[in-house]
């Protein structure tokens, strides 16, 4: 089973976007499916929250998630970047995997899977 076999059917609410620091991120899994929203400023995405590099969380157990420059999502592990716009690797040891996204838009202040 792939992670798309496990993706959140149209229209389920993920997170409160107020509940996503800016910018930043907030875990949001979806059943099984480890989600993470991230967010900068207008932007805001939601990728499958398993770095590429060794299958570890994109944040801290606590959920904090690190941010670089405003626009890269910092593994806490090895510290693997990762542009919130696009999932592109940006640097670090994960080569040029890149996240999987999670198709999302905000409405009504929820981050809605689309
Ligand atoms: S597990 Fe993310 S950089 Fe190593």
């Amino acid at each position: 089973m792939s992670a798309s076999d496990l993706a959140p059917p149209a229209g389920t609410a993920l997170k409160a976007l107020d509940a996503v620091p800016d910018p930043g991120g907030a875990p949001a899994d979806y059943e099984a499916l480890p989600i993470l929203i991230v967010r900068s400023g207008q932007t805001v995405k939601a990728y499958i929250n398993v770095c590429p590099h060794q299958g570890r969380p994109l944040c801290l157990p606590s959920g904090k998630t690190l941010v670089s420059e405003g626009r890269f999502v910092v593994c806490p592990f090895h510290g693997a970047s990762f542009d919130i716009e696009s999932g592109a690797c940006a640097g670090g040891p994960a080569g040029k995997a890149g996240l999987k996204p999670i198709a999302v838009e905000v409405r009504d202040g929820q981050v809605v899977a689309v």
